[in-house]
């Protein structure tokens, strides 16, 4: 499989780190794609640098570069991901924007009918950003708000992460065992 990251600033990039992890552990292709502020909160939040996020993948491009093979959607891809997802990418990729190669690669995502999960984070959450969502979900975006379940019984923070990633790539219909699912013995 061949899935595209982005990773966003939102708060909560020890999500982005960890899916990335775990994509590499399922050896599935990742192509990577972090925006400035992706970067200040993962350097923040995770004191991870780019150069650390760019180990995590097989393939990684700058924000900027929108002539990227993810940029096209002749470029197959199984789908993609942005976790974590600000209201700013969000809003950017509702209205069909394309001014960094995350915006681009979600819209070619959403063209070419292939999976676009978005984890995003904020709050609380106003008008804008509740009419944003609603017009991605129109459009067949899943949309996992950062928001994990409690009833998995998670004992650590990363069971918590684990019960978003696993959630994610549910989504994504990438097989899993990243946490306990219900009614499972
Ligand atoms: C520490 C920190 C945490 C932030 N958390 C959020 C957040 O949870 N959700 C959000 O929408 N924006 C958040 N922001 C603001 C975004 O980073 C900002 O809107 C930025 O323009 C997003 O750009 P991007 O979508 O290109 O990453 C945060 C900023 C900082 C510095």
């Amino acid at each position: 499989m061949r899935i595209v990251v982005g990773m966003t600033g939102g708060s909560c990039s020890l999500y982005g780190v960890a899916l990335l992890k775990a994509l590499e552990q399922l050896d599935i292709e990742t192509h990577l794609v972090v925006s400035r502020m992706g970067r200040y909160v993962a350097k923040h939040e995770c004191d991870m640098d780019l150069d650390e996020l760019k180990t995590m993948a097989a393939y990684f491009y700058e924000i900027d570069d929108l002539a990227a093979p993810v940029a096209s959607g002749s470029f197959k891809t199984d789908g993609m991901i942005i976790i974590p997802c600000s209201m700013n990418t969000l809003g950017a990729i509702a209205s069909g924007l394309s001014i960094n190669l995350i915006h681009r690669a979600a819209d070619v995502t959403i063209k070419e009918g292939r999976r676009l999960v978005l984890v995003p984070r904020e709050t609380p959450l106003n008008v804008i950003h509740l009419e944003n969502m609603l017009r991605l979900a129109k459009a067949g975006v899943r949309i996992l708000p950062a928001a994990p379940g409690f009833y998995h019984k998670p004992q650590t923070i990363g069971d918590l992460v684990n019960i978003m990633v696993g959630r994610a790539l549910d989504q994504l219909g990438v097989d899993n065992d990243l946490f306990n699912r219900w009614g499972k013995k």
